[in-house]
């Protein structure tokens, strides 16, 4: 079998993604190598893992440290220093007063979806028929709890999913409103809708729904597992929306990679998960926790989000510029270093050209361009993206 095949199940899901067929030696920064050299600008960021860049020197430094004092990598539920202390700086990033001070890590963002439905599940156990609210157009994850709420049919079809969901309108309130019984146990979003589009939530439908949640006693859980971690110019979404979560949901930039995911809550909701109903091997293990914890490091020493801030300023009015210019693009959304480039048709063939003039793109759904570049981008190399966009939007035209 070519081992390309060996990929296929990925592939087929997404016939955009032809930039999966890039072999990659390497990265530096906001830059991957081919086998053969070729540099590549990455907008994808490993679907936007990837915020300080690629073989930090610091997360290097600490990887082989680590390893080379015979720390170990995995030590079960025993005491470990950097748990500790990554659990410590997570708890000092969420805004005082929010009560959002207990913290379950795990290895992906899909777990850290289950731990989030499993905590709402046993803070409500006394409702009988529990039903989960999410909203069309989003997307959790792929095990069958976070696909049971995430939207998209395709990747749906089946399986077996847990009952009782219901898709709201994203932005829509009153759709909220009528769907919301007493057997609902949570209402789940992410602020910016990802994977199906780039679509950020209205600040007053966010307000509100904060309200309604409250009022109704139902927790209001926030993927941020690819907007978290500066992705959108500020340490998480939720801080532009002035709003708190009762559960907030991590992972992808948390540990520079290292597989991590964390599902952070407060102590009410916390206190109802009974010992061992929850739990993992691998989630928290002392060597995703040191790089989690140099990796918060960095973005203080580093203003990581200062620059992702000073090439959004400069990204999006260059993307407005385009938009004005080509009547193939629709329109740009997003936040930060989220950004969403809306065609008038599919877009597979802007990922392969894109490809090939050294830039690495994501899709989202099958006319959206997503861009998810490392927080590090330089503005050089971003102005290399818009040039490299330009010249294939001139492309189609002709
Ligand atoms: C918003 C959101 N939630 C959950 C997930 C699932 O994360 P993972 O692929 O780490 O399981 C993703 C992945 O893209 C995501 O974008």
């Amino acid at each position: 079998m070519h081992p390309e095949e060996i990929i296929t199940i990925e592939n087929a899901h997404d016939s955009g993604q032809f930039n999966k067929k890039v072999p990659i030696l390497k990265g530096e920064g906001a830059v991957l190598y081919g086998y053969d050299g070729k540099p590549f600008i990455d907008c994808v960021g490993g679907h936007g893992v990837s915020v300080i860049g690629y073989s930090h020197p610091r997360i290097v430094k600490v990887i082989c440290d680590h390893l080379q004092a015979h720390r170990p990598i995995t030590c079960g539920h025993f005491y470990d220093e950097s748990r500790a202390e990554l659990l410590q700086l997570l708890v000092g990033l969420m805004p005082q007063g929010s009560n959002l001070s207990r913290v379950f890590f795990c290895n992906s963002g899909t777990e850290s979806i289950e731990a989030a439905l499993k905590f709402a599940m046993k803070y409500k156990k006394n409702v009988k028929d529990k039903e989960i609210l999410g909203f069309k157009r989003a997307f959790h994850g792929r095990t069958l709890g976070a696909l049971s709420i995430t939207f998209e049919p395709r990747y749906r079809q089946d399986y077996v999913l847990i009952p009782g969901v219901k898709h709201a309108s994203f932005n829509d309130i009153d759709s909220v409103k009528a769907m919301m019984t007493e057997n609902t146990i949570c209402v789940i979003l992410e602020l910016i809708q990802g994977e199906q589009g780039v679509y950020p939530a209205d600040p007053k439908f966010v307000k509100d729904l904060r309200d309604l949640c409250t009022q109704k006693d139902v927790p209001l859980i926030f993927d941020e597992v690819q907007t978290g971690f500066g992705r959108t110019g500020k340490m998480f979404c939720f801080e532009h929306y002035g709003v708190t979560p009762d559960i907030l949901c991590l992972a992808k930039g948390i540990a520079a990679g290292i597989p991590m995911g964390a599902t952070i809550t407060t102590d009410k909701i916390m206190s109802a998960v009974d010992t061992g109903s929850h739990g993992t091997t691998f989630g928290g293990n002392p060597f995703a926790c040191a790089v989690g914890v140099e990796s918060l490091k960095i973005f203080k020493d580093e203003k990581i989000i200062d620059n992702c801030n000073k090439i959004s300023a400069f990204i999006f009015p260059e993307l407005e510029r385009l938009r004005q210019t080509y009547p193939a693009i629709k329109e740009v959304r997003g936040k930060g270093l989220m950004i969403g480039i809306q065609f008038r048709g599919k877009v597979a063939d802007i990922v392969k050209k894109m490809q090939d003039k050294g830039v690495l793109v994501l899709t989202a759904g099958f006319t959206v361009i997503r861009l998810l570049p490392p927080l590090v981008i330089s503005k050089g190399q971003a102005k290399q993206v818009i040039d490299a966009l330009e010249a294939v939007v001139k492309e189609i035209k002709e």
